[in-house]
């Protein structure tokens, strides 16, 4: 019972915890054979109705499924049914007609609605009341009487029976062998010897019986009847043994007489359910005409006709239309026949059959036979669910089952690091199938060892069937374990720069009590991890709490303060190890802070290629602002002018500033001014692209540097050649964009107009006729190429 008994407590204790999906069985329930029973299964919890496509509902018999709705129902089992109507709106209850011994165990209800799945065990006990027979009360003479109660067909086994005199109990009866019927129900004999007493013949016996199906004690009660003795029994015992010794000789004489033998069956020493068995039979000095048959004989009943060799096919016994054997009879060499019998052994079908090989030879008939004795049926297990017993240990149990016969030896023990612990187990036997057996056995292994991941569960069965003994490891890491950890979402409080705040995260349902938790940063635009604690960021230790399904809970917490700069845009993890765990789980925050004011960059203003009278941009990205609220303003400053002229103005146009949306929620944007350079106006101006932002309390702002100071280059030139022979300046690298790059090497000390010109390279020829094109105001003097 203890198997159940705690699954039904710890399914108890699962439903107040809140899942919203309830069961509720009856167990254990009783029934008498030939009788009906309804399972009872109800479920509550999905609502006002089902919607049944989410709806499964599910009826187990010990492993094997049979009874499965979802949509349409389909049952498997003959004798079940099931009310799809009443199952929509809760009662999910099957009725099993015409209870046999066989359906004795354990039925498990499973309810399956979207997302959540409960399911209880029901214990099934089957009750048949005893019958009792005194078939024999007659007392002869003065001679002790043994008087038999047979006590027949009763189930369960638990039973007492006890002889009364007149009421008062008789102490020195005895209990028979107890026989198991073909159905799986029991029988018993009681016995008692009593002396007979010729003054009280009136005094009355009863065996009563009392068993869990019975109300009250059966009882029959008798008074014995006394015979005086006969003296005509022994002649007749000695007439029948003459006979019966002169039948044996003349039997024995006759099949002496052809010289015609059959040798004994070969066959396997013990047999296996499910395995192929070869019976062969042989004979010798057979005649030319033998014929070969093969019998089975059931413990009951004629031995029946399976196969035959040979002969006249319509014989006049009856033959079994058997497919499930077959025969192959050889003729081996002169008078020699071999016969042999294939078949697919069952304990369920041949457990105490006689195989009858008859082999016919002329007017002879000769037959060997085969004992089903040595029967076994290899034992297959189902694993359960490991189970918390509320009490610090974790019940696992195994269901091994269809095994015969009954002995079997089931034992636990845990693999550690330090070894193996053998513990141990309890079974409850539950009887199936009339002939086979099945068993739940299960251990209790203290939950501490589970810290351990390595730990392992090992159950070992050892059966007679078996060669060897057989095993099967469970451990933490297997899918089934019930309590691996689940986290929930990390929770971010509302973060405002420079106030201490927490993240959470919360990891629950686990079992055993060692989970490490490790927080880690990822900064924006890094993909390498930051393992916290550190620095500000503080990891407060956390202890887990038991709840009340004795599963753990832990809340787990980073705190630190938010600096802009350093958190904008911030992931963080929440790594969690755990026995049960191949490898960490973790829940991850997006980009963090990402609501908070960022201020703008700026990148430096990307000037093109300025050529007079062509139209040209500037351009000037920023990037890393938030909210999208920037304004931007461009500013020419004249050369020699220190006031700033705001534009758009006539020819400068100002582009319209879309900004764009970065992945970390801040915005970019690019500003642009757009004009057609003249030499005149533009020569050595700035342009300044200026940006305020609510983050910023002074504007910030890039410069171009002169621009167009080509011209400068030209009037240097142009001031060389009108102040010589005074100037002695050497001008090195001007440089003139949009022009090139025009070096000048100034030997300007030189007094020869001609070694200053030989001392002017111009990088382009085409900025060189520009520039002369330019200064052609005052014409050169000199054209230079
Ligand atoms: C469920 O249905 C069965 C069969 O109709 C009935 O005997 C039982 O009382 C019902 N249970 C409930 C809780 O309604
Ligand atoms: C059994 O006990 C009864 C009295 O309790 C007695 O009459 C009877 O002779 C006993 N039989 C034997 C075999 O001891
Ligand atoms: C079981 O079999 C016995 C004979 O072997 C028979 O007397 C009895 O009625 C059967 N019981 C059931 C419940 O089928």
């Amino acid at each position: 019972m203890a198997c159940l008994g705690f699954l039904a407590a710890f399914l108890t204790l699962l439903h107040q915890t809140g899942a919203l999906l309830k069961i509720s069985t009856s167990s254990p329930q009783k029934a008498f054979a030939g009788s009906d029973v309804f399972l009872h299964c109800t479920y509550s919890g999905y609502g006002s109705t089902a919607d049944p496509r989410f709806l499964v509902i599910m009826w187990f018999y010990q492993v094997k499924e049979i009874v499965r709705y979802h949509n349409n129902v389909q049952i498997s089992h003959p004798r079940v049914s099931f009310d799809d109507q009443a199952a929509r709106s809760g009662n999910a209850s099957i009725l099993l007609s015409d209870v046999k011994i066989e359906d004795v165990g354990i039925y498990s209800c499973v309810v399956i609605y979207s997302i959540e799945r409960v399911e209880s065990d029901i214990i099934m006990n089957v009750l048949v009341s005893p019958k009792i027979q005194i078939p024999d009360i007659i007392v002869h003479g003065d001679k002790e009487k043994t008087v038999v109660c047979s006590v027949s067909d009763f189930y369960p086994v638990d039973i007492t029976i006890t002889w009364l005199r007149d009421g008062v109990s008789l102490q020195n009866s005895s209990l028979g062998k107890i026989q198991r019927n073909i159905n799986g129900s029991y029988s018993v004999d009681s016995t008692v010897t009593i002396t007979p007493d010729h003054e009280r013949k009136k005094q009355t016996f009863s065996c009563r019986v009392q068993h869990e199906s019975l109300p009250v004690a059966l009882q029959e009660d008798f008074q014995l009847v006394y015979k005086e003795k006969t003296k005509m029994i022994p002649v007749i015992v000695v007439v029948l043994l003459v006979l019966t010794v002169i039948g044996l000789g003349i039997w024995k004489l006759k099949s002496r007489k052809g010289g015609f033998t059959v040798n004994d069956i070969k066959g396997p020493p013990i047999l296996i359910d499910g395995e192929e068995v070869i019976l062969c039979c042989t004979g010798n000095q057979c005649a030319e005409d033998t014929r070969v048959i093969w019998l089975e004989k059931k413990a009951w009943g004629d031995p029946e006709i399976i196969e035959r060799y040979g002969g006249d096919p319509e014989d006049t016994q009856h033959q079994l239309l058997n497919t499930s054997y077959d025969m192959d009879t050889k003729h081996m060499g002169s008078q020699c026949w071999s016969s042999d019998l294939r078949f697919t052994f069952h304990v369920a079908n041949h457990k105490g059959v006689t195989f009858i090989c008859r082999f016919i030879s002329g007017n002879e008939t000769q037959e060997k036979r085969f004992q089903c004795n040595e029967v076994y049926a290899k034992p297959k297990v189902a694993p359960r669910k490991p189970k918390y017993d509320g009490a610090g240990k974790i019940l696992y149990s195994l269901i091994v089952y269809d095994f015969y016969p009954r002995d079997i030896q089931i034992h636990w023990s845990f693999v550690t690091g330090e070894g193996e612990q053998i513990i141990s187990s309890e079974e409850q036997r539950v009887e199936t199938q009339g002939l086979t057996f099945s068993v739940c056995s299960e251990a209790r292994i203290p939950g501490e060892v589970f810290k351990d991941p390595k730990c392992k569960v090992r159950v070992v069965w050892e059966h007679a069937s078996m060669g060897r003994p057989e095993s099967r490891e469970m451990s933490v890491r297997d899918a089934d374990f019930p309590w691996h950890p689940v986290m929930e979402d990390i929770i971010i409080p509302k973060l405002e720069a420079g106030k201490e705040a927490a993240l959470s995260c919360k990891i629950s349902g686990y079992f055993p009590d060692s989970l490490s938790v490790q927080w880690i940063k990822k900064e924006k635009r890094n993909e390498s991890e930051i393992k916290l604690p550190t620095g500000d960021y503080k990891v407060p230790d956390d202890k887990s709490n038991e709840e009340t399904d004795k599963t753990f809970t832990q809340v787990t917490r980073l705190t630190f303060t938010p600096h802009l700069e350093r958190d904008r845009g911030a992931k963080f993890i929440c790594r969690v190890t755990h026995p049960t765990l191949e490898e960490p789980i973790e829940k991850r925050t997006g980009p963090l802070l990402t609501d908070l004011p960022s201020r703008p960059v700026m990148e430096d203003i990307i000037i093109p290629k300025l050529e007079a009278g062509k139209e040209a941009a500037l351009s000037c990205k920023i990037s890393g602002y938030f909210p999208d609220s920037l304004s931007v303003q461009w500013i020419k400053k004249e050369k020699g002018n220190e006031s700033e002229i705001k534009l758009p103005d006539g020819d400068y146009k100002v582009s319209d500033i879309t900004s764009h949306k970065q992945k970390d929620n801040t915005w970019t944007c690019e500003a642009r001014l757009t004009f057609i350079p003249h030499l005149e106006r533009d020569q050595g101006a700035e342009f300044i692209c200026r940006v305020t932002h609510p983050t910023l309390e002074e504007p910030i702002e890039k410069r171009t540097g002169p621009l167009l100071t080509a011209g400068n280059c030209r009037t240097q030139r142009w001031s060389i050649w009108g102040s010589w022979p005074h100037s002695s300046s050497c001008c090195t690298k001007p440089v003139c964009p949009g022009w090139r790059v025009c070096t000048v090497r100034c030997l300007a000390q030189g007094h020869l107009l001609e070694r200053l010109l030989a001392g002017i390279e111009l990088m382009s020829p085409q900025a060189l006729s520009m520039q002369s094109s330019d200064v052609a105001s005052t014409p050169p003097r000199y054209s230079i190429y």
